[in-house]
C-alpha cells in the first residue's frame, strides 16, 4: 500500500511518472473516464478548505468513481468525541482512498499506521502539502519545460507554509536552483530548511522585499500569511508583501507568478490581468495531478520509506501542534537524522 504523506517517500522517477499521466490527462481527460469505476474515495477534512478538498471530488469523478466524506469534523461522530484512530479505521474501511486535511502536525502518518487503504495527505497543519507540491511542480513543468537551473522567488509567510516547506524540501533535489526567500523577520524560512537547502547543493538569498529581487526570478511562489497557525497575531499586515502591477512592471517577460492559494491581500487583483500570473492555472492543474495521484497510486506498490523506530526512549514530541499531543494512545515512534532524534509523525528535532 503507498500513502502519498511526505514527497520524501517517492523517488524522482516516480513523481515524474505521476507529472507525465497528468499531462497526458489534462490532453485528454475523457480517456480516464471509467479508470475508477466502482472506487470510492473519502475525505475527511478537519480544516476547511476549497481547492483541495474540490479538487480531489472532481478527479475522482471524472475518473468514474465516487466520494464519501465530511469537510467539517463538527459533522461527524468527532463532535460525540469519538477519537482519530476510530474515525479513520471505519471511514478507511468504506473507501478505498482515503484523503485527510488536519490542523496537528503528523495527522496524516498518523492516520496510515490504523488505515486500510492508502492515505493522501491534504495539508497537515504547518507540516507538510504533498499533493499541492506536484500541483506546483506540474505547473513548473508546463510553463518552464525543467526544474534545474530556475531562480525561484518564494514570498510571504516561509515560517507556517505548509506549501513552502513541501515544495522547498521537493526541489532541493534538483540542481542550481537560487531560492530568493522573500519574508519580513517574523515570517523568515527555518534554519534547518535553510541548511538542507546549502547542503543540497543549491543555494539561496533572503530580501525583505519584493523590488529587490523579482526582477531576477523565473518562478515567484507568493503565499499568504497563515493567521490560523499562531496565537499572537497583533497587526501582521505591517507584515504584508504586496504583489502588485508597479512592482511586477520589474519583472522579467516570462516570470510566472504562482499562488497555492487562497489568496488574501498579498497580491492585488489587478497583476490576475497579466498574463504572468498563472495561480488559477495552477489551481486548475491541481485537478489533472490529483487524477494522476489516484491513478499510479495503485500501481506504485513499494511500501513508504519513512524509517521509524519504536523504542522505549521515553521522549515527547515537544512541539505543541503534533498530533501526538491529542491522541494520547499513539505509539511513541522515532526516527534518527545524522545525531538527532526526530519525532516520527512530524519531524520535530526532540533530541
Ligand atoms: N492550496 C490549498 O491547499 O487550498 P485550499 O486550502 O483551498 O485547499
Amino acid at each position: 500500500m503507498k500513502h502519498i504523506l511526505d514527497l520524501d517517500d517517492f523517488s524522482i522517477e516516480e513523481v515524474n511518472l505521476i507529472v507525465k499521466t497528468a499531462f497526458e490527462i489534462k490532453k485528454k481527460p475523457e480517456k480516464f473516464s471509467d479508470s475508477m469505476k466502482g472506487k470510492i474515495l473519502a475525505t475527511i477534512f478537519f480544516e476547511p478548505s476549497t481547492r483541495t478538498q474540490f479538487s480531489f471530488q472532481t478527479a475522482m469523478y471524472k475518473l468514474g468513481g465516487h466520494t464519501i466524506g465530511f469537510s467539517n469534523s463538527l459533522n461527524s461522530s468527532v463532535s460525540k468525541g469519538e477519537n482519530f484512530k476510530d474515525t479513520v479505521k471505519v471511514v478507511s474501511s468504506y473507501a478505498d482512498i482515503l484523503v485527510i486535511r488536519h490542523f496537528l502536525e503528523g495527522s496524516s502518518f498518523a492516520a496510515s499506521l490504523f488505515s486500510s487503504c492508502p492515505v493522501f495527505n491534504a495539508g497537515d497543519g504547518a507540516h507538510l502539502h504533498p499533493t499541492q507540491t506536484i500541483t506546483d511542480v506540474f505547473t513548473i513543468l508546463e510553463k518552464k519545460k525543467e526544474l534545474n537551473n530556475l531562480k525561484i522567488g518564494i514570498c510571504g509567510d516561509l515560517k507556517f507554509g505548509r506549501a513552502v516547506n513541501s515544495l522547498i524540501k521537493f526541489l532541493i533535489r534538483y540542481e542550481k536552483i537560487t531560492f530568493y526567500l522573500i519574508s519580513n523577520e517574523n515570517f523568515k524560512l527555518s534554519e534547518s530548511l535553510k541548511e538542507k537547502i546549502l547542503n543540497s547543493g543549491n543555494s539561496f538569498k533572503e530580501a525583505s522585499s519584493l523590488e529587490d529581487v523579482i526582477e531576477k526570478l523565473d518562478v515567484l511562489y507568493m503565499t499568504r500569511i497563515q493567521k490560523e497557525r499562531f496565537k499572537d497575531k497583533g497587526n501582521v499586515e505591517k507584515d504584508l508583501i504586496l504583489l502588485n502591477e508597479k512592482v511586477l512592471k520589474y519583472a522579467k517577460e516570462d516570470l510566472i507568478v504562482l499562488h497555492p492559494l487562497p489568496r488574501t491581500d498579498e497580491i492585488s487583483i489587478k497583476v490576475d490581468e497579466d498574463k504572468r500570473a498563472k495561480y488559477f492555472t495552477q489551481a486548475l492543474n491541481g485537478v489533472f495531478v490529483r487524477m494522476a495521484l489516484i491513478l499510479e497510486t495503485f500501481k506504485l506498490n513499494n511500501i513508504n520509506k519513512k524509517e521509524y523506530f519504536e523504542e522505549k526512549l521515553n521522549l515527547s514530541c515537544h512541539n505543541e501542534t503534533c498530533i501526538t499531543k491529542y491522541e494520547r494512545y499513539l505509539p511513541k515512534l522515532y526516527k534518527k537524522q545524522g545525531e538527532n532524534i526526530l519525532c516520527g509523525y512530524c519531524d520535530n528535532v526532540i533530541k
